[in-house]
């Protein structure tokens, strides 16, 4: 079977190619992924596979095995980043301050791919396969929606699979754990306010700068005092904005920053913490304050009885050395946890590293490209799960 489909794969690579650069010439903000989708649609549609929108640009393909058994989804996002695009391929973004930074090009071709394929092979499967290509996964979020319209329902959804193009990893090499793969990521507001004044008379007003300066330190003893230096967890404050007179001390000053972790418990004990902090710096200097703590993406958390299953997949497809266990997890974040959240699955790194041919750019770089060798190995891998799990 693996070299049946390898086969099929490397009869449809030029198409992959074609397929790849027309969503890389007309990249979509979240939410307004109106031509991706489209096409998207059109596509399954042109391969016989069901299809149907499930939100206003969010698209979801379903594959019927010929007996009955489980299902599993294989998920893509498919928007694009504000960037002006400046790698200088003939293939170049078409649309003004929108670029596919982030690779999620290559991610709609890997799973239409995969879609492409396993329809030729509706009877090796039993059970259903759903493609999931979902808007907004670098915000305001998609996953949360569509799972809130019932992508995991009718037919239940036993597991889901993702990816991510990797240009830290070797070309064609994966990362992969069986436990947290990318943090959490939340956000914080405060407002310290105190009593504006002459800069030449402090002791007539509230300083909110002292204060707000004596709460970005005080905030860090959260996490090098009071969290296991084995914990990875980061809390940045990203935005400080108090005052517009050099001589004036102002009402009051804003901060913002994120917190990041990889042990989904901090989501209860940092905020309560954080705001304890707060109040106590701004009692401290005689500041009220208001404090907002908002969850925005959960850790991505990998199953580790899916990973075993996965992990042998993968080094069957790959080869043993291809396949690294990833030590670090990343501190960044993605909306693919909401899925793991309500079922169990897997969330890998796909390499894309290969500087001898200049793929060396970081992801959301306007510079940023890949080899599109990579999306053959992606559909692979896709299919390859599938047809191992529905087996
Ligand atoms: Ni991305």
């Amino acid at each position: 079977m693996k070299s049946l489909i390898r086969k099929d794969i490397e009869e449809f690579k030029n198409q992959l190619i074609e397929i790849r650069r027309y969503f890389h010439q007309h990249p979509e903000l979240g939410l307004k992924e109106y031509k991706t989708s489209k096409k998207i649609y059109e596509l399954l549609k042109s391969w016989d596979v069901e299809v149907e929108y499930l939100s206003e640009t969010g698209v979801v393909g379903i594959i019927k095995g010929s007996n009955p058994g489980k299902t599993i989804a294989l998920r893509a996002d498919i928007d694009a980043l504000p960037i002006e695009e400046n790698t200088g391929l003939d293939f170049s973004s078409k649309h003004d301050h929108a670029m596919h930074a982030c690779g999620h090009d290559g991610h709609i071709t890997m799973c239409l791919g995969a879609a492409k394929i396993l329809s030729k092979h509706r009877e090796d499967i039993s059970g259903n396969v759903k493609f999931i290509f979902q808007p907004a996964e670098e915000g305001p979020g998609g996953a949360k929606m569509l799972i809130e319209k019932g992508v995991l329902k009718n037919p239940d959804v036993d597991a889901v699979v993702g990816l991510h193009i990797w240009p830290e990893l070797p070309l064609n090499s994966i990362g992969v754990t069986g436990g947290p793969i990318m943090a959490a990521a939340d956000r914080f507001d405060i407002e310290v306010i105190g009593k504006g004044g002459h800069g030449a008379i402090p002791e007539l007003s509230i300083d909110p700068i002292y204060a707000a300066s004596q709460l970005v330190n005080t905030l860090q003893s959260i996490v090098s005092r009071e969290s296991s230096p084995l914990e990875s967890i980061v809390l940045s404050n990203c935005m400080f904005h108090g005052g517009d007179a050099f001589n004036i001390i102002p009402n009051s000053v804003k901060i913002s920053g994120t917190t990041r972790y990889h042990n989904p418990s901090f989501s209860k004990t940092l905020p309560k913490r954080m705001d304890e902090v707060v109040k106590g710096v701004c009692n401290t200097l005689r500041c009220n304050y208001e404090f907002k703590y908002s969850h925005w993406y959960p850790v991505t958390l990998n199953d580790s009885d899916f990973y075993k299953f996965f992990k042998v997949v993968a080094e069957d497809v790959l080869g043993t050395d291809k396949v690294i266990e990833l030590k670090n997890p990343s501190m960044g974040a993605e909306d693919f946890s909401f899925y793991l959240e309500k079922v169990p699955g897997i969330y890998f790194f796909l390499g894309t590293r290969d500087e001898e041919n200049g793929f060396d750019k970081p992801i959301h770089h306007p510079e940023y490209n890949f080899s599109e060798d990579i999306l053959k190995t992606g559909v692979e891998l896709f299919c390859n799960t599938v047809l191992k799990y529905l087996s």
